[in-house]
């Protein structure tokens, strides 16, 4: 089954065709941040605007790649929720018009899910049940995978998500927007022990996070500094917080893993690029014997595929949306589009992969 994924929920316009929920026939991301960092973060009517120009030639380009038309394809998907809903209405829009002029069925898809999702495109030994630590610019989540549809959130933050603030301690250290990847950089060459930074706790629940403490130790560490005429080490610093943001996510990580006896662990979204994560969860699930799954760097931010795979399990389990389908800024991930669930399976329901493999060790 070929299904056309259109993304649009925040500054990359992206387009892809996936097949079976498994196979990347094309993948085209036009990426807007140039024009955000300006302004140190993104300007949600800008980004409305963007998306509406450079929608066509990023669909057409998707198709192009894939040596594939319009009339070929057998269902469109677009993330329709959560997001800037200005980004999101124009990519929501677009689909409808696709499917309601070629005829095909319109899969609407949760964005965090299909960030979940994108490790289905470079596991495809990976079936659910399995941990996933969710972490980018405006989530941060720890879910139990059940099943390719049914999802339970275990934790959430409490206040910024894991990437944002990254790119608000990054922003005060002095790097462009978005931060994350230079902070990473930096903190490469520093030495954690330097600085010592609060470690984040949450009254009342083992698994939630908070990072807006950590953030603001950072910018308080360096205005202090800045008032007393003192240097601070950037590097130092950018180690000893992405030490502690990483020691966090680990650590939740792990000890849900333990609670609930799961031996196969995955991230996903764009923090999930940063080197002092990935080499953290490497080492627990080394130690553990667990598998690891991470999606390639490419998969790790805003993509169309990780839409197209998830799109693919939503469309076996659910019915197709209709032509009242909206956009929302905010969802629940484990409601989501809660149309009516399919009985029985479709015609073409086929097991992806067909006969589920061991999980592997880490394939990074
Ligand atoms: O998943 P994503 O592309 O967009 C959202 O859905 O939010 O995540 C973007 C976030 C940004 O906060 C960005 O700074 C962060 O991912 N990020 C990183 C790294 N690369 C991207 N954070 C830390 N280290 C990195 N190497
Ligand atoms: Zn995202």
């Amino acid at each position: 089954m070929k299904i056309l994924a259109i993304e649009s929920s925040c500054d990359e316009t992206a387009a892809a065709l996936v097949e079976n929920g498994r196979q990347v026939r094309s993948s085209v991301v036009n990426t807007q941040i140039p024009e955000h960092q300006k302004y140190g973060g993104v300007v949600p009517e800008i980004a409305s605007r963007r998306h509406i120009e450079n929608i066509v030639p990023v669909v057409d380009a998707a198709l192009q790649q894939a040596d594939c038309t319009l009339a070929q394809v057998d269902a469109i998907a677009v993330t329709a929720a959560p997001g800037l809903i200005g980004a999101l209405l124009v990519g929501t829009n677009y689909a409808k018009g696709l499917a309601l002029a070629a005829g095909k069925p319109l899969i609407p898809v949760h964005h965090i899910r299909g960030h979940i999702a994108a490790n289905y495109l470079a596991h495809p030994q990976l079936t659910p049940p399995f941990l996933c630590l969710v972490a980018s610019g405006g989530h941060t989540l720890l879910v139990q995978v059940e099943d390719y549809t049914r999802f339970t959130v275990l934790g959430t933050t409490r206040d910024d998500a894991a990437g944002e603030a990254f790119d608000k301690s990054a922003r005060a250290m002095g790097f462009p927007y978005p931060g994350g990847k230079y902070l990473d950089a930096a903190a490469h060459r520093g030495d954690p022990s330097r600085y010592k930074l609060p470690h984040p706790k949450v009254e009342g629940s083992s698994y939630d996070f908070s990072f807006s403490g950590l953030k603001t130790a950072v910018i308080n560490l360096l205005h202090n500094a800045a008032q007393k005429g003192e240097a601070v080490a950037i590097d130092d610093l950018a180690a000893s917080f992405q030490q502690t943001v990483c020691q966090v996510l680990t650590g939740h990580l792990e000890r849900a893993a333990l609670q609930l006896g799961v031996t196969a662990v995955a991230a996903a979204g764009g923090v999930c690029a940063n080197s002092g994560l990935r080499a953290s969860l490497e080492g627990m699930c080394a130690r553990h014997g667990w598998g690891l799954y991470l999606p390639p760097l490419p998969l790790c931010g805003d993509n169309a595929a990780m839409i197209g795979a998830q799109a693919y399990y939503e469309y076996l389990a659910y019915q197709p949306a209709g032509m009242d389908l909206n956009a929302a800024a905010s969802m629940d991930l484990e409601e989501a589009f809660t149309a009516p669930r399919r009985q029985p399976l479709p015609a073409d329901w086929q097991q992806s992969p067909e006969e589920p493999q061991e999980i592997g060790k880490s394939l990074t």
